[in-house]
């Protein structure tokens, strides 16, 4: 057998190609970056064609890195940003506008008009999501809409819509038109319990069945690849977040992970059936590998996280790199009082208030820099402590244990923050490349690379450990500082 996986992690901000050994170590990674096309306050584009030249590229650049061919691949997955959605020519491949990106509330007004007639209820039960503008379906709505002749094209099926997965699939495997049903039950079009696409919904959104893809599992064989991947079976495709649910091996019911990337996911693992959330999380298609039945999970979904440093840098050049904003913000032993709700396109989970709008709030004359740049490290452990707390009310247990991973997790001022908040363990793995990883496990367990569930639960290990140390006064100080500050958020664009 062929020694290597390649795993294509496809995110918001850039792709990478990540190839592992057989114990599900990187052995290689390349990375590119790619523009973020904001014509609108609100807007956020991506182009499509720059993510497939990306993709290409760190193919070829980690293929080099390491001295390997594809030849030396045993299979590739894939795993991207969810809900991203494009429209491309069936025919030509070109895409018929800028994919629009899952932060993007261009379709707030869709949100209100679908919101009129009380479907909304109908909508979370049959699909486990709230109407909101994060989840493709008003995308596209949006796109039949203002792209001329995208509606008629799409009803004779000349144009095929897809999320970044299926883009990706049908450039890798010559036309083949796929997606998993873990996008696919971001889209507000599936049902959760049939896996499929469902005429009510379809009828609802007025999206013809033409232009969808084939819903597949998340780890089987899709077809063969094209250069640079020249014959590697394409074999396991899952939305990021969920990949990073089996990367960090959150196989059993009650397991939960927290990756800090652009935003900030919180899934646990529900087991073989949808359980519906009480407190504003999302019910959300877990894993389905191959011919096994589907996993379910609960998802607390926060958009702004990590992004909230880019921010930073690019936009108010308060650091010059990502890498500044520890030492910044430790140079102050607290807060100071600064709060900052990074509420840039809403509120999502728990709250669900697309009204909302950033602020940085408790601003004195004593206030610095270092102060701004902690209070937006921490708001991602305040959001994440808003979510583990739902979840712990949907479930009846509180977390004992979360697992963590993603960038931010570099961040040892921000975990030791974030397990004093949340007043639970962190435990980190030793690769934080598990989204990557997660897809790497799908497509190596769709050729028998990886034989079994109990053969990647081995593979994961606790490289770092964070325990809360943080007394409750205080804790509830701090709460009651980053509340006070989200209800100001609130209303900001009604
Ligand atoms: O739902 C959006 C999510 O998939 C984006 O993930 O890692 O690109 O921030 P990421």
């Amino acid at each position: 057998m062929t020694g290597f996986i390649g795993a294509i992690d496809q995110g918001t901000t850039s792709t990478r190609f990540i190839i592992f050994d057989d114990a599900g170590d990187v052995v290689t990674l390349d990375r590119r970056e790619h523009a973020q096309i904001c014509p609108k306050p609100g807007w956020v584009e991506h182009d499509a064609t720059e993510i497939w030249r990306n993709t290409v590229a760190t193919i070829e650049g980690a293929l080099a890195k390491a001295g390997l061919s594809a030849a030396d691949l045993a299979a590739v997955g894939v795993t991207n940003q969810r809900e991203t959605t494009l429209l491309w020519d069936k025919e030509t491949g070109a895409p018929l506008h800028n994919a629009i990106v899952w932060m993007d509330t261009r379709v707030e007004p869709l949100v209100e008009r679908f919101s009129r007639d009380g479907f909304a209820k109908r909508l979370r039960e049959k699909t486990g999501l709230p109407l909101a503008s994060y989840f493709s379906a008003l995308k596209l709505v949006w796109l039949f809409e203002n792209v001329p002749e995208a509606r008629a094209r799409a009803e004779r099926g000349s144009v095929l819509f897809g999320t970044v997965d299926s883009w990706l699939i049908w450039n890798f495997t010559g036309g083949r038109h796929l997606t998993d049903a873990t996008n696919a039950s971001r889209t507000l079009l599936m049902s959760l319990e049939t896996l499929d696409w469902d005429e009510e919904l379809l009828r609802y959104f007025d999206i013809p069945r033409a232009c969808l893809p084939k819903i597949c599992a998340s780890s089987e064989v899709y077809g063969a690849c094209a250069a640079p991947l020249e014959g590697v079976p394409l074999a396991g495709a899952l939305g990021d977040q969920q990949a990073a649910l089996l990367g960090q091996a959150c196989l059993a019911p009650g397991q939960a992970k927290n990756t800090y990337g652009t935003g900030c996911f919180l899934l646990m693992n529900t087991g073989l059936s949808p359980r519906a959330s009480q407190r504003g999380l999302i019910t959300t298609l877990g894993y389905k590998l191959g011919s096994s039945p589907p996993v379910y999970a609960l998802e607390g979904s926060v958009a702004i996280a990590g992004a909230l440093t880019q921010w930073l840098r690019d936009n108010l050049g308060l650091i010059r790199s990502s890498e500044e904003i520890e030492p910044l913000a430790k140079s102050v032993p607290d807060n100071g009082g600064v709060y900052f709700v990074p509420a840039f396109s809403g509120l999502y989970a728990p709250r669900w208030r697309a009204d909302a709008r950033g602020l940085i709030a408790g601003l004195t004359l004593f206030s610095t820099k270092a102060h701004i740049a902690r209070a937006a490290l921490e708001a991602a452990a305040f959001q994440t402590q808003e979510l583990a707390r739902a979840m712990a009310e949907d479930a009846g247990a509180p977390l004992l244990e979360l697992r963590v991973d993603g960038g931010m997790t570099e961040n040892d001022l921000l975990m030791q923050f974030q397990a004093d908040i949340l007043n639970a363990p962190l435990a980190r793995p030793k690769s934080i490349e598990t989204t990557a990883l997660g897809a790497a496990y799908a497509a190596g367990l769709a050729v028998g690379f990886w034989k079994s569930e109990a053969d990647i639960a081995a593979h994961w290990r606790c490289a770092k450990r964070w325990s809360p140390g943080m007394g409750e006064a205080e804790r509830a100080r701090l709460f009651q500082g980053w509340e006070k500050a989200v209800e100001r958020s609130l209303g900001w664009e009604s």
